[in-house]
């Protein structure tokens, strides 16, 4: 059974490697991984293949960055030709970038002419591959995200849903999505977590940075919403500066928020600040690693939310709204604004947050129930 794993940018890679090697294993698989190069810089996308243990991608389709629509239609043009090539089986999508949903659109209108009866065995439609989302089913009910519209989309044309939640059901189930097509497998995130535990915990990064255990916080932002808009930005930054003083902070910046930073001449304001350590973005092991031994997060991250949340750490998202609720209600994880975050930061020091609880499925083990729902599906050996 030919598989298409579709990778593009950062949060992708962690969520494909488990399934990749759990595919691997079975000799009915044949697992390809597709890079649609949305991410291309080194620390935005090699160094996670060779954390992960990831091989290069069987291809690489190299659309690069563009707007939405252009990023968009690249991918649709460049993977259809891919789909009509190789013909696989299962298309697997993850998360919510822009190449999910275009990978997502290319599939579901491509039809192989069926030349002979295996292909039309083959594949179960009789005329394409299922389409499989892995990670499906979460909103924030915000459309001015453009990932909100990239999940509704995908969701609306997959075939196949697996969700990390019941929240995840739940949207899925309001929205008319019938009830056999969604499957909880949980959230791979901690499948590769917990692949890497040990390699991330040998590590000491954070005292390459002259920091303690436990006494720093780790600073992520690059959504539109924060980092594009001067006026927020600045905000966000003389925050960043005020809460330095009392907590050393270390901040890899993203490269959409690192163009911002510069075009808006806050790079030097930032630089100024001694308890501020600004860095490059890191690969996924050093990364964790300071996220192991941070005492708070401060983030607009999704996986971040997730990942603090899984390892009791707080988490304090600069967000209006998140589409892992279950992170708040279960979790460590506390939407803010520029104007509460000092509070909330102190509130943290003060030890007043919630602790959380461990959230069912969340337990390194979603690619072995991601394979098995594959194989009932496909009627596997
Ligand atoms: C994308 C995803 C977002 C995800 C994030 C993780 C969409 C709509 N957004 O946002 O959901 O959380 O990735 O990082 O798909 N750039 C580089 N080098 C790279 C990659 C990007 O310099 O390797 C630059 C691009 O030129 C662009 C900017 O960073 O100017 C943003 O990249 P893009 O992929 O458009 O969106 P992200 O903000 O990374």
């Amino acid at each position: 059974m030919l598989i298409h794993l579709i990778a593009a940018a950062r949060p992708n890679f962690m969520k494909i490697a488990p399934l990749y090697h759990e595919l691997e294993r079975e000799d009915w698989a044949e697992p390809v991984i597709v890079h649609t190069g949305q991410h291309y810089d080194l620390n935005m996308s090699g160094a996670f293949f060779e954390d992960l243990r990831l091989p290069a991608p069987h291809l690489h389709l190299g659309i690069g960055s563009g707007t939405h629509a252009e990023q968009t239609g690249k991918v649709m043009i460049a993977y259809e030709k891919a789909l009509m090539d190789q013909r696989p089986d299962l298309v697997i999508v993850v998360g919510d970038v822009n190449s999910t949903m275009a990978a997502t659109l290319a599939a579901s209108k491509i039809s192989y002419s069926l030349r002979n009866e295996k292909q039309a065995i083959h594949s179960r439609k009789g005329h394409g591959p299922l389409v499989a989302h892995l990670e499906a089913g979460l909103r924030s009910f915000d459309r001015s995200m453009p990932e909100e519209i990239n999940r509704l989309v995908t969701d609306g044309l997959a075939d196949i849903l697996w969700t990390p939640s019941s929240d995840a059901d739940e949207n899925l189930i309001r929205e008319g999505i019938l009830q056999d097509k969604i499957v909880r497998v949980g959230n791979i995130m901690m499948d590769s977590l917990e692949m890497l535990r040990e390699r991330i915990q040998k590590e000491a990064v954070y005292k390459e940075y002259n920091l303690k255990s436990g006494e720093y916080g780790l600073v992520t932002l690059h959504r539109p919403a924060n980092v594009d808009s001067p006026k927020t930005l600045k905000s966000i930054c003389q925050k960043l500066r005020s809460i330095a003083e009392r907590l050393p902070l270390v901040f890899p910046i993203h490269p959409r928020t690192r163009k911002s930073l510069g075009k808006n001449r806050l790079m030097s304001f930032l630089h100024d600040c001694t308890g501020l350590q600004l860095l490059k973005p890191l690969n996924y092991i050093r990364f964790m690693n300071l996220v192991f031994n941070c005492c708070l997060a401060i983030t607009d991250s999704g996986g971040i939310q997730e990942e603090t949340t899984y390892l009791g750490i707080p988490c304090l998202t600069m967000r209006p709204n998140t589409e892992r609720p279950i992170t708040i209600q279960q979790g460590t994880n506390q939407l803010c604004t520029v104007e509460s975050i000092e509070s909330r930061v102190d509130e943290i020091l003060l030890g007043r947050f919630n602790r959380g609880s461990g959230i069912e499925l969340w337990d390194g083990q979603t690619a072995k129930r991601v394979v098995r729902s594959i194989s009932d599906i496909f009627n596997c050996p």
